[in-house]
């Protein structure tokens, strides 16, 4: 069948701004359009290659999943191996680095370096021709790895089709990275896994390693798998000076490359990169375990050369290790806000990364069965993402034969209720809504700064308070007077007042707070506040039904149906109108949110280098900004990009702000974070 060429012209060009979309999200971390309308091009683009199958390419954005199950992966030999990096972990090691590579270049004067976050995944190299992906492999051994190219095209990071629009790609370019997955992401599967009875996994880079060494794409494709580009192996038809180059190349072809990267002059730069990169990382979304310090000129890259395994002019700096040895003494349950038990693991005290750890989570009964972990078990910690201490593996070569299996109570350790465990969940729970720690971690959870924010409430406080009757439940604290305080032990006459005050001034709330403070499973402060926005009243969320819900933005399936059944348990109904008819009221329901730009006009001169003048304006579009064309009083920018106009005098002469292309994204960046 003869395609028309104006329908070929359209599939292109829904390929294009497909690509160019993903590129804004995944690249640019700046989407400028809606995923309902995103999916309304990918809708398009489905459609009329249904129609016209010969119209169907590879490197299409419809073509990313569906590739058949493979039996095993074929061998791909590395051009150019694909080398490891020496370690250092001390200042001295870092120092000795630097003066064999002055030596090695005969030079006395600093030496330029690209710094880098070292990421903890596993490196893949890509291949694209003429701009296509044509096959995609493992690191393996550094000189032969595996073909996983079918697994990496689901990873919707790596463009098909390089971008053309900044920069024509390279006859052919072989691009190396690191694929991982995002912590966030890596929590939201470990949940949904735990919840289908599926093994959690330990750690984001062992999610990721099972991931992209499926045999079945359709696998690969379920996983929230990303990846930063940090290097090249050949390349044809292009040329870079530099390391900085390189990436700044690769992400003008819509590669993604780590935001975090940067120019450092000497060695002590790079030193102080490390300490700012290690004072960052716990807040980063993703695991890091150093960083990469690389010399930036290629020509001395070459110069300085490798040895068998790694090369003389790059280096990984790490961080401490965050993995000791300690003792399981004991393991005890411990009952959550929701009534869930989970078994802990009490160790000897030990220092992981700096801090004193002693105890554990070990998640629930499937998880201490599969790592078999047993009572008086050597075992490596480690603290997750440093800030949770994780339990990686018994030491089962340091058994004496004493040790003890752990064995899941049928009844609640507190209040002897027998527990109960839903279809499709691995944690037992606790059904009765007044056993003790649970309460207590309600009320703590209730009175917490996020949400009704009562001061001064702490969890010593909350066991007082029910230990002496006064408290129930959450609604209970709103009824309670300074009487019935000073008959508590040690409750001075003004901490009794300033509680009942402080509770009195929580009354005053927003609706996402409240939301978040009942604590619906799975509804954090960021949900609350998408509900709150969403719905506007606790009306309007008590009755809307599953569907309604799952239609926000946001909201998820499982995140839907735990509303729903909270809302639907008459005894949380009756909560909610106590809590009400006690005072609580809402400041933000007519709050809408402000976008960043709001307001604000902003004139364009000259040109722009790294993004045309429509994608600018898109970008200040979508933040809410105004572009207008003369400069009066009233702009509050004027962006100068190449060979300004008059624009920029008149800027000048009002003392109006000028950016330039670089300032001005940097502003854009710091509006998103
Ligand atoms: S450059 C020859 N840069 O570290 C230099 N590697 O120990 C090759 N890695 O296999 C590596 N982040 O998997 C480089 N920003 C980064 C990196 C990085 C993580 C990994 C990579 C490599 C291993 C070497």
């Amino acid at each position: 069948m003869n395609i028309p060429p104006e329908i070929l012209r359209r599939i292109e060009r829904l390929r294009e701004e497909i690509n160019y979309h993903n590129y804004l999200y995944y690249v640019f971390d700046q989407p400028t359009i809606s995923d309902a309308d995103y999916d309304a091009l990918m809708h398009e683009l489905k459609g009329l290659e249904a129609r016209y199958p010969e119209a169907i390419t590879p490197d299409s954005p419809t073509q990313r999943i569906g590739a058949p199950p493979s039996e095993k992966f074929a061998s791909v030999p590395h051009s150019v191996p694909m080398l490891s990096l020496d370690d250092a972990f001390s200042q001295d090691e870092v120092f000795d680095f630097d003066r064999r590579a002055k030596r090695l270049l005969q030079t006395d004067g600093e030496i330029e370096y690209m710094v880098e976050p070292k990421m903890d995944g596993l490196a893949v190299e890509l291949i694209y021709e003429k701009g296509r992906l044509v096959l995609g492999s493992t690191r393996g051994d550094g000189y032969t790895g595996e073909d996983v190219t079918a697994n990496l095209r689901t990873i919707r990071s790596i463009p098909l089709r390089l971008m053309e629009r900044y920069l024509p790609p390279p006859a052919r370019l072989e691009v190396r990275g690191e694929v991982f997955i995002n912590r966030d992401a890596f929590e939201q599967l470990n949940r949904k896994r735990v919840e289908k009875g599926a093994p959690a996994f330990a750690n984001p880079r062992n999610a990721a390693a099972g991931s992209l060494r499926q045999l079945d794409p359709n696998v690969t494709a379920s996983r929230p798998l990303n990846m930063f580009c940090y290097g090249i192996g050949v390349v044809e038809g292009y040329s870079f000076k530099t390391q900085w180059d390189v990436l700044t190349g690769l992400k003008k072809w819509g590669l993604n490359i780590n935001p975090m990267i940067k120019k450092v002059r000497g060695i002590h730069g790079a030193i102080r990169y490390h300490q700012a990169i290690a004072s960052k990382r716990e807040g980063l979304n993703y695991e890091i375990d150093g960083i990469v310090i690389k010399v930036n000129d290629l020509q001395h890259q070459e110069r300085l050369g490798s040895k068998a395994r790694s090369p003389r002019w790059a280096l990984a700096y790490k961080f401490e290790a965050v993995q000791v040895i300690t003792r399981i003494l004991d393991i005890q349950l411990s009952v959550g806000r929701t009534g869930a038990v989970t078994p802990v693991a009490i160790m000897e005290p030990v220092k992981v990364g700096g801090v004193l750890v002693s105890r554990a989570t070990l998640h629930n009964e499937d998880e201490i069965l599969r790592k078999d972990i047993r009572i008086g078990d050597w075992v490596m910690i480690r603290r997750a993402g440093d800030v949770i201490p994780e339990v990686v593996r018994p030491l089962s070569e340091r058994r004496t034969g004493k040790e003890r299996v752990f064995v899941m109570p049928e009844t609640c350790p507190v209040c002897g209720s027998k527990l109960v465990r839903r279809p499709g969940e691995a944690v037992w729970r606790c059904p009765n809504p007044e056993c003790f720690p649970r309460l207590v971690r309600q009320l703590t959870h209730f009175a917490s700064k996020g949400a009704m924010d009562i001061e001064g409430f702490g969890p010593k406080l909350a066991e007082q308070l029910i230990s002496a009757g006064l408290v129930r439940d959450v609604a209970d604290l709103y009824s309670m007077e300074l009487s019935d305080l000073f008959s508590l032990d040690r409750f001075a006459e003004k901490s009794a007042k300033n509680l009942i005050s402080a509770i009195e001034a929580s009354k005053e709330t927003t609706l996402a707070r409240f939301l978040y403070a009942l604590g619906p499973r799975h509804v954090g402060e960021v949900t609350a506040q998408v509900l709150a926005d969403r719905f506007g009243s606790i009306q309007a969320l008590a009755e809307a039904d599953e569907e309604g819900l799952r239609a926000v933005e946001g909201i998820g399936p499982e995140v839907a149906s735990s509303i729903r059944s909270w809302f639907s348990n008459s005894q949380n109904s009756r909560l909610v109108r106590r809590l009400i008819n006690a005072g609580i009221r809402f400041t933000d329901l007519k709050e809408t949110k402000k976008l960043p730009l709001e307001g604000k006009s902003l004139v364009f001169t000259g040109g722009l280098s790294s993004l045309t003048r429509e994608q600018a304006k898109d970008l200040v579009r979508g933040l809410g900004g105004q572009i207008v064309s003369t400069v009066g009083r009233k702009t509050d920018y004027v962006i100068v990009g190449k060979n300004p106009g008059s624009k920029l005098q008149k800027a000048i002469n009002l003392g109006i702000p000028t950016l330039s292309e670089e300032e001005f994204l940097e502003l854009i960046h710091h509006k998103l974070g």
